[in-house]
């Protein structure tokens, strides 16, 4: 088979429902959503085409058939020189599989790498989760190593391939599973997550992490303050004043809004119909929407869900992705923010462009796929 075509190493799937996606990262990365399933015993590597339409009740996901390390509950970033490779680091090896502490998937040419690291500083956990900041660095706060939970700081610099330790003064007490989410300060901010003791952890406070200055500070929080919870996921809001959590273990309300100018609690107004809460889900912003996915069991938390998150006065439950049109308005959103009135430089830029060529690519994969199959029938017969 010719080495130009890597398209081949995708198999193009329609798949409604998937089965046995749980613990997962989602890592959007140019136009595509893509899900290292995070129990891999399948070794499940999928992901979905976020330059087209879609709706979640029909979702078409592309199968990559390379193979995934196996593991258990890693966590996964954007990074590299190229900004274009997924970096996965840590997770428990599955079944006493050797693994290595971190790969990295060039999604440029669809394949797995071990990139070479200094060895023994950062160690393994599990159970984490990976933020990246705009110069490529990996921050890899807390979480777990056989069954003990830490509050050790590691930091991966996806560019240099380099390793240090963050501080730990001040650090949030050892925990995995917590939310996470990058502000536009170059904070850091952590909420909730499980102790040693098993406690769940407070959202009376949330902790931030400075990056620039490597040091850690604590908020007290008021309002409408969301029961202590786990496996909950965190993304910062459009106009980058707030902080969306979603799901978890030990919920009242699932949906809860952080104001981070006065570290206020509101459970926000929404409209559609609310799903189900779920746990150790993850949550991406694409476009105008928080778009969550997986869960913990993959028998009822195997879908996407989407919240419209353009208007802060009432978030839209939908099933339907559309696509956002950049404007070129140069005032930026104050907190009323619209949909087609966003110029936020940090959404993905989804043009018709990347729509016709989303939808050649699909046609073109397509025929590929019946080209490949036809070829596979005619060397069988
Ligand atoms: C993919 O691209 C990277 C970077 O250009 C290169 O180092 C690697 O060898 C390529 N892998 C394959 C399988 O072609
Ligand atoms: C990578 O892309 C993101 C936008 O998706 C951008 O914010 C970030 O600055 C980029 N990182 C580097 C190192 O260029
Ligand atoms: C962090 O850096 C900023 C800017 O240099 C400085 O104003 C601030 O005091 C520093 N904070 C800490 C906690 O060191
Ligand atoms: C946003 O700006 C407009 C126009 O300057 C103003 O009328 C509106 O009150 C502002 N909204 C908020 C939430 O600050």
């Amino acid at each position: 088979m010719s080495k130009n075509f890597s398209i081949y190493i995708v198999l193009w799937l329609l798949i409604q429902l998937l089965i046995e996606i749980n613990c997962q990262t989602a890592t959007l990365i140019d136009d595509k959503l893509y899900i290292v399933d995070g129990r891999n015993f399948n070794k499940k590597f999928i992901y979905l085409d976020v330059s087209i339409p879609f709706n979640t009740q029909n979702i078409l996901w592309h199968e990559l058939t390379t193979i995934v390390p196996e593991h258990v509950a890693a966590a996964s970033v954007k990074g590299g020189a190229n900004n274009k490779t997924l970096f996965l680091y840590g997770g428990t090896a599955y079944n006493g599989a050797v693994m290595a502490l971190v790969y990295a998937f060039n999604t440029q040419n669809n394949s797995w790498s071990i990139p070479k690291l200094p060895e023994g500083i950062i160690m393994r956990r599990d159970n984490l989760k990976g933020i990246v900041d705009d110069k490529g660095l990996m921050y890899l706060f807390g979480g777990r190593l056989d069954g003990v939970r830490y509050n050790d700081m590691f930091i991966l610099d996806t560019i240099n391939l380099d390793v240090k330790i963050g501080s730990s003064i001040n650090a949030p007490s050892p925990r995995s599973l917590y939310g996470a989410a990058l502000l536009s300060n170059h904070f850091i901010i952590y909420l909730g997550g499980l102790g040693n003791d098993g406690v769940k952890a407070s959202l009376k406070k949330v902790n931030l992490y400075d990056t620039i200055n490597n040091s850690w500070s604590t908020q007290i929080t008021s309002g409408t303050i969301p029961s202590d919870r786990y496996a909950l996921s965190a993304v910062l809001g459009l106009d980058g004043q707030r902080i969306i959590i979603f799901g978890g273990i030990g919920l009242q309300d699932s949906l809860y809004v952080l104001d981070i100018i006065n570290y206020e609690w509101q459970l926000p107004k929404t409209t559609g119909k609310s799903p189900s809460s779920r746990r150790w889900h993850q949550a991406n912003v694409i476009g105008k929407y928080m778009v969550i996915s997986f869960g913990y069991d993959p028998n009822i938390e195997n879908d996407i869900l989407l919240l419209d998150i353009s208007n802060n006065e009432e978030f839209v439950w939908t099933n339907e992705f559309e696509l956002m049109f950049i404007t070129t308005d140069p005032s930026p959103p104050n907190g009323t923010s619209t949909a087609g009135t966003l110029s936020i430089s940090s959404m993905i830029g989804i043009s018709i462009g990347s729509l016709v060529g989303g939808i050649l690519l699909l046609f073109g994969g397509f025929f590929l796929y019946k080209w490949n199959k036809n070829k596979q029938l005619l060397l069988r017969a």
